[in-house]
């Protein structure tokens, strides 16, 4: 094996398309895909590859540093891509300390683990994280988060990846371990769990149930393809040099209730129903406490310096991730079956 390198968070949204492109693309890599198979993971996302000879799951929690510091002395890896994390905003505000469990106390165990392991060999090991541009704060209606757009979260979950953040750089720059960062924008795609925007959108028109839109729908976020991030952390992977960090963007800025009307034009032509059905079931709610009104992404140094440009086209996007819900009935009865209900009642109630 050329490489042994441990991807966490594996099982969940994003994880589970870096996972694929890993293993499908570099058979002499061996994949350590680490998961504590929280709601939003699910191993019925990487059926597909999971008989491959190059890729194991592990069960196991990253907040456990007994159990990290163990599995680095087994397997030896050369390489963290990690993407373990609590992602969803909403939770955040109802649950902010498990975003510090996971988010920061994970992440140092896993840098600890890697600063140990490594010792004397930084410079062919590489520490990935994968985090996000929520660190950076909300923009007006103008301008655009850059690399060096300071730090500024609003909400626990983008207080607990910017912490994160910070510790990976201080490990570089204290014990000089080799990291990168990256900081994504909004993804979309298949495998998303349905409590963030589009896939809870697309599961709801399905149902005829009501779509709840925060505030006025005027909130602004960029869309990207989640197979478009994939490939972003494949280049950045082989190709960043040692402590640089990456902006990831789609240049695909939607207002919430445009992309909601879009949304329900695709699925009234899917589902055969009359121009303009699914619309009238778009219900405004209660805003989100602190809710960011705008993200846009400069990538401009990724595609300069890496010759990464964002591959798919939104509405293209967009049908295909509805095609993909609609041929994946199962997938989402599964997802929704146990606690989600619970989960829904109690944070839509309240708006
Ligand atoms: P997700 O919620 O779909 O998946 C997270 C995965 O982490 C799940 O499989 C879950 O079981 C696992 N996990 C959670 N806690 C764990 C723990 N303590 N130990 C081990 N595994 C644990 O998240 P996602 O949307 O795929 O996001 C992945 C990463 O990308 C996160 O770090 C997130 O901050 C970042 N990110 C997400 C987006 C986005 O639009 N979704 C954008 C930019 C960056
Ligand atoms: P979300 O998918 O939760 O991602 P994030 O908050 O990380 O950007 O939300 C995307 C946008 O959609 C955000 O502005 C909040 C809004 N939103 C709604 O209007 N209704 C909803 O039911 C959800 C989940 C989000």
């Amino acid at each position: 094996m050329e490489k042994r390198i441990l991807i966490t968070g594996g099982a969940g949204f994003i994880g589970s398309h870096v996972v694929r492109r890993f293993v499908k693309s570099y058979p002499g890599y061996k994949i350590v895909n680490l998961d504590k198979l929280t709601y939003a993971g699910n191993l019925l996302n990487l059926v597909d590859i999971e008989d491959e000879p190059n890729y194991e799951f592990v069960k196991g929690d990253i907040v456990d540093a007994g159990f990290i510091a163990d599995l680095f002395s087994v397997y030896q890896f050369d390489a963290v891509i990690h993407l373990a994390a609590e992602s969803h905003v909403d939770r955040s505000i109802a649950n902010p300390m498990e975003f510090v469990m996971t988010n920061v106390i994970g992440t140092v165990n896993l840098l600890n683990a890697a600063k140990e392991y490594w010792k004397g060999d930084y410079d062919k090991k590489r520490f990935y994280h994968v985090s996000t541009d929520e660190v950076y704060g909300a923009l007006g209606e103008t301008g655009m988060f850059t690399e060096a757009t300071s730090y500024d979260p609003h909400s626990p979950y983008s207080a607990s990846k910017a912490s994160s953040d910070h510790f990976v750089r201080a490990y570089h720059d204290t014990y000089g371990l080799d990291v990168v960062i990256s900081n994504c924008s909004n993804n979309y795609g298949s495998h998303h769990f349905p409590e963030k925007l589009i896939p809870l959108a697309i599961n709801n028109i399905k149902n005829n149930k009501a779509v709840p839109v925060y505030g006025k729908g005027e909130n602004v976020r960029d869309w990207l393809w989640v197979e478009d991030h994939a490939r972003a952390i494949d280049v950045i992977f082989h190709q960043a040099k040692t402590g640089e960090t990456y902006n990831i963007g789609g240049h695909n800025e939607w207002k919430n209730i445009d992309l909601i009307k879009l949304l329900c034009k695709i699925m009234d032509q899917k589902l055969g129903r009359e121009a303009g059905a699914s619309e009238q079931l778009i219900t405004y709610v209660t805003d989100r406490a602190g809710h960011d009104l705008r993200y846009a992404i400069d990538s401009s140094k990724l595609q300069h310096n890496l010759g990464w440009v964002p591959g798919l086209q939104f509405e293209e996007g967009l049908a295909k991730t509805v095609d993909w819900y609609l041929e994946n009935e199962q997938w989402l009865n599964d997802v929704t079956s146990s606690n989600y209900q619970s989960y829904y009642e109690t944070q839509y109630a309240e708006r």
